[in-house]
């Protein structure tokens, strides 16, 4: 007779212990089994009335905490669904009536934001993008682009070098970090055939004491088009048409002769300032003008360096930096900004792509 008890016990105990539920359903079933006031416990009781005498205590313990076991389950089994009456609740394990925590999300850099402005600008008419290597050769950084041996660019001062271990010397100058993307477009002149219409946005390096205004590392976005019959007119059209979408159209635009090794003519380029509206503010210093991009018909030294005809072909370049531009738009007034990561000057940024 307690052999049989003591089985019913066990097979109740280990019913109890793999009983799960998912559902309210199964959640009433498993109350009505174990502890409603038919329970299949309380039958156990009954039993205890043929139980010998002095193990009736014994037994007695043992279906106690079978029941007490019992009701552990169901309230943890009720906990799981949330309350056991299919609501979310506050006496829920997960209260999933809470609000949501915030995400916190990033935002674009200003540099890759006015990036892509311009790679759209200049997508626009019909310009592609390229792009080459930070580590490049004297040929596509200098040579190839007209600048002669003793051009102050070239100088240490201005220029990282490279230098291979064991190398002498004359070889150190061979390989420098590219100090304009000017390098790009020989690359693309050596590789493609006229007519060629293509920007090409990257970082440039240059050896200068790191301020507000300067930095020894930048990004330039230079542009290259070169057809039959490319004209100034062209060139000038060109540079209205992105300054009137970068910066408004009433945004004007005026040329100043300059000098590059690469392009004769050349220019500078200055944008009215659309900070003041010409008026004169301290960003354009009273002058109502911002320089913002460097210009020229393509020398045609270069088109000769690249195998194309100049007889045949007349192309203009020009290159501007991110950096200047985003400060235009944006007001940043110290250039390192750009570069220290820090949260409050980056979360100012919001973009849509
Ligand atoms: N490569 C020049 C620079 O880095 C910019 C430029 C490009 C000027 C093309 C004229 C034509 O300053």
């Amino acid at each position: 007779m307690s052999t049989e008890l003591i089985n019913r016990i066990d097979q109740i105990k280990a019913k109890l212990e793999a009983a799960a539920v998912a559902t309210a359903e199964e959640l009433e079933t498993f109350r009505i089994k174990f502890i409603g006031s038919k329970n299949q416990i309380k039958d156990l009781y009954q039993e205890l009335k043929s139980v010998p005498n002095d193990q009736k205590k014994d037994f007695g313990q043992k279906i106690n905490a079978l029941k007490q076991a019992a009701e552990e389950k169901f309230n943890g089994l009720k906990a799981s669904l949330g309350g056991g009456d299919g609501k979310t609740g506050s006496n829920s394990a997960i209260d999933k009536s809470r609000p949501a925590e915030e995400i916190a999300f990033g935002s674009r850099h200003p540099l890759a934001m006015v990036r892509k402005e311009i790679i759209e600008i200049f997508g626009r008419i019909g310009f592609s993008v390229s792009e080459g290597p930070e580590i490049e050769d004297d040929w596509h950084n200098f040579s190839a682009l007209n600048f002669p041996p003793e051009h102050p660019a070239r100088d240490m001062q201005d220029t990282f070098f490279i230098q291979k271990a064991g190398e002498d010397e004359d070889r150190t100058k061979e390989m420098a970090l590219r100090t304009h993307t000017s390098s790009v477009q020989v690359r693309v002149m050596e590789g493609e055939k006229p007519p060629i219409r293509t920007i090409s946005p990257g970082r440039v390096y240059r050896n200068e004491a790191i301020s507000a205004r300067a930095h020894c590392f930048f990004h330039q976005v230079e542009g290259l088009y070169i057809d039959k019959d490319v004209s100034f007119a062209d060139l000038k059209q060109t540079l209205l048409y992105f300054a009137q979408e970068m910066f408004g159209e009433k945004a004007q635009i005026r040329l100043r002769p300059s000098y590059f090794p690469f392009t004769e003519p050349s220019a500078e380029v200055d944008v009215s300032c659309t900070i003041c509206n010409s008026k004169g503010c301290n960003v354009c210093k009273y002058t109502g003008w911002l320089e913002i991009l460097g210009c020229g018909m393509v020398d045609p030294n270069v088109l000769e360096s690249a195998n194309i005809d100049p007889n045949e072909y007349s192309g203009f370049a020009f290159g501007m930096g991110i950096e200047r531009i985003a400060q235009l738009k944006f007001r940043v007034s110290d250039l390192r900004m750009y570069s220290e990561n820090d949260i409050r000057f980056l979360q100012q940024f919001k973009s849509t792509f």
